[in-house]
């Protein structure tokens, strides 16, 4: 049940919303409470396109840094406010933009595919940008002789290479929060559960995706719970997913997959949960922080997102 000032907050955010044209955009990872008050839940790539087609002055965006970025690259005109500047992500961090630079002019004559999950540098950097829910198709709308860089995440890097047999040079970055699934933990609980099905992000290392009976986004992963035909599922994905899994499907089982190290015996990200529904009021209240990206890096960073949005068009994506 919802306390008195978490109505309070509730109804001074759906105020402000309305007095400043402004719209909340969350991803999947956030809490519950955030995911519930959003006009927009999704993962990167139904974000990216929501940013770009909405008629809001303000997109609040209740999610990690390179997310907010690609909101304010897509829409340059519009305010996108981010309620905490600390929300990060580790697999961005991975990837600097010198060191980047280094490893393009070390593997020349690429296409440079970047996951969405990296800096507005690092983006404008590249040829083209992916998201999980759509790299193998970016990396299939090429002609099959063209030699690809992907980067930051190898694992996702490595998940699309066995899916399509391009060439291609892999960035050696990794995600804290995926990395971390204990195989073991997801094993037992496999022999606890025997029916239960193993989903898990392509971001996750090849051990755990080698048991998984499905791969897939975020958004793939809550689809396929949507319409399986099975009752329990162990996720391997930051527990977030599991807030609308329950909303679709509230009769199902959602185990999480423990990391190695947990106390919660689930998998969160960090940088995600810095945003609060406190910060996102005080953040709406005062139009601070703010995404600000320097201009010629963000025309140049909008060019490889553009072109993954037109082909996610094209296959209706
Ligand atoms: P999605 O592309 O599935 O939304 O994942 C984003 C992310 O940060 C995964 O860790
Ligand atoms: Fe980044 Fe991993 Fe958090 Fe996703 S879950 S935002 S990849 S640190």
């Amino acid at each position: 049940m919802k306390s008195q000032s978490q109505d309070q907050n509730i109804q001074e955010l759906k105020r402000l919303k309305s007095d400043k044209n402004a719209i909340i955009l969350a991803h999947y990872y956030q809490t519950g409470d955030i995911q519930d008050i959003a006009d927009f839940v999704g993962d990167s790539l139904a974000l990216s396109q929501k940013a770009s087609s909405n008629s809001a002055d303000i997109i609040l965006f209740a999610g990690v840094k390179f997310m907010a970025e690609t909101a304010k690259i897509l829409a340059p005109e519009k305010k996108v406010l981010l309620p905490d500047l600390n929300a990060g992500c580790s697999l961005a961090d991975s990837c600097k933009a010198v060191d980047f630079e280094k490893f393009i002019k070390d593997n020349p004559g690429r296409t440079v595919i970047s996951y969405v999950n990296t800096t507005a540098e690092i983006k404008a950097l590249s040829d083209i940008i992916c998201t999980s829910s759509n790299a193998v198709q970016i990396v299939e709308s090429l002609p099959p002789e063209e030699k690809i860089i992907f980067a930051p995440d190898r694992n996702l890097g490595n998940y699309v290479l066995n899916k399509t047999g391009r060439d291609m040079v892999i960035w050696n970055g990794t995600c804290h929060v995926h990395e971390e699934f204990s195989l073991e933990a997801i094993l037992r609980l496999k022999k606890e559960n025997p029916d239960a099905k193993i989903i898990v992000h392509p971001e996750c290392e090849l051990p755990v995706r080698l048991v998984a009976d499905f791969i897939g986004s975020t958004s793939s992963l809550l689809q396929f719970t949507k319409k399986d035909k099975g009752n329990c599922y162990i996720v391997a994905t930051e527990v977030g997913i599991i807030h609308q899994m329950k909303k679709e499907c509230p009769d199902k089982i959602y185990i999480p997959a423990p990391p190695i190290d947990s106390t919660c015996g689930c998998s969160e990200c960090g940088f995600m949960k810095l945003i609060t529904i406190e910060k996102i009021l005080k953040c709406l209240k005062s139009e601070t922080p703010e995404i600000i990206i320097e201009k010629e890096t963000l025309l140049r960073a909008q060019k490889p997102i553009l072109r993954m949005m037109k082909i996610s068009e094209k296959l209706g994506l």
